[in-house]
């Protein structure tokens, strides 16, 4: 009996090392699939070295495409590895294209899923997390949540209470397990940004990169920012382009660099004055630093990070205000979600222990 876990993307792999090492040490046999959507060394490899995440057993090589060629590539690759190697239990994490793909091949061949981090909602079908989110929880057997209010979401779209588990953050456990390793002076020191305040920015939402007049706005926003203060921006492949374009360059003030490492990146985060971003898991990762995050989006699948962190979400006209606010109140204090805790991975994976020895 073999648990199959499915990444594709980004965010996924910094969710799924903590539930694989819980797993690992109950003894659990498991296959770790790769679908491809994300394949930069940089968006993918240095991960799996960081995080200690198994070699894949397979990567399906799916790559780049508009939402329907890269979901129904995924469709199609999944099915296969599910009838080559058929799983006592799949495990899906997030809300890429990668999991509504896996989750679809899987519930079509009667294969058992399950969700890490269901029952998110923005109520906003313009983002494609949102329909993926949506989708990926209908089908599956088990929904892990990370954030009270998911189980209500999920009880509202007529899912079984049986299935719904509150087991906490796995992204925070991968946080809780590499706080030492991170070296925020180290980072200042590597990008150059002597001992002064810093931003750090980050942007990848189709509504933010995709639109030059969006991505336009942006960057006078990010300009204002800059004014005051220093930004450093590793910026994603997704809005690479557009926002160059617009005017987003490298210059004294703002730093544009290539999109980092886990540990780089979350050592930049925890010395940072303020973050900016419209990235989910950021939104969390700063909850529990501590470090103010202005989310430059309208709504979020993440209130928790607004009720119980330091998130706030702003417009772009409200950006530079709002940074030099977060520079004078410095960082915040408050109660952290329930169960963010760092031991996601092993509630999720006595729950599946169990789960398994009962069918
Ligand atoms: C995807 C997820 C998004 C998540 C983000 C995390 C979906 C619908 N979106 O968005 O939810 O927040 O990952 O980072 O699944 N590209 C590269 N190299 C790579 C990967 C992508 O250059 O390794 C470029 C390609 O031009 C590609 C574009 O980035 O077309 C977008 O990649 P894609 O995986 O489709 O979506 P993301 O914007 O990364
Ligand atoms: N991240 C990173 N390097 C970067 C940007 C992000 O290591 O340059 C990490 C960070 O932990 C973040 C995670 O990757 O929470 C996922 O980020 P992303 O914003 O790509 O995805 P989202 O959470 O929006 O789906």
């Amino acid at each position: 009996a073999t648990i199959t876990h499915v990444l594709g993307a980004r965010p996924n792999f910094v969710k799924a090392a903590p539930v694989i090492r819980a797993l690992a040490a109950l003894g659990h046999s498991q296959r770790v699939v790769h679908t491809g959507q994300h394949y930069d060394e940089r968006m993918s490899d240095v991960f799996f070295v960081q995080l200690g995440l198994p070699e894949p057993d397979i990567n399906l090589g799916v790559g780049s495409g508009t939402q329907a060629t890269q979901t129904a590539d995924v469709l199609v690759g999944m099915e296969r590895e599910f009838l080559d190697n058929p799983p006592s239990l799949v495990v899906l994490y997030g809300d890429v294209n990668s999991t509504v793909g896996a989750s679809l091949a899987g519930a079509k061949l009667g294969v058992p899923l399950a969700h890490v981090e269901a029952g998110l909602r923005s109520f906003d079908n313009t983002m494609p997390e949102e329909i993926n989110r949506r989708l990926t929880d209908q089908l599956c057997d088990l929904l892990f949540c990370t954030s009270p209010e998911a189980l209500g979401h999920l009880a509202r779209e007529g899912r079984p209470d049986a299935a719904m588990h509150l087991v906490g953050n796995p992204m925070i456990d991968t946080l809780v397990a590499n706080l030492d390793k991170f070296d925020a002076a180290a980072a200042r020191a590597a990008h150059g940004l002597g001992d002064g305040r810093y931003v750090v920015a980050t942007l990848h939402r189709p509504a933010n990169v995709d639109s030059p007049a969006r991505a336009a706005e942006l960057v006078r926003a990010l300009h204002e920012v800059a004014a005051e203060v220093d930004v450093i921006i590793p910026l994603h492949p997704r809005g690479r382009a557009t926002l160059s374009a617009a005017g987003l360059l490298d210059s004294e003030r703002i730093h544009v660099v290539e999109p980092l490492g886990y540990i780089e990146f979350m050592s930049l985060v925890r010395g940072a004055t303020a973050i900016v971003t419209d990235s989910g898991g950021v939104q969390e990762e700063t909850t529990l630093l501590r470090v103010p995050c202005l989310t430059l989006r309208p709504n979020t699948e993440r209130p928790i990070t607004i009720t119980s962190g330091s998130n706030r979400l702003v417009t772009n006209e409200e950006l530079a205000a709002a940074v030099l606010k977060a520079c004078d109140d410095g960082p915040y204090a408050g109660e952290l979600p329930p169960l963010w805790d760092g031991q996601a991975g092993p509630r999720i994976a006595r729950i599946i222990t169990t789960w398994l020895a009962a069918r």
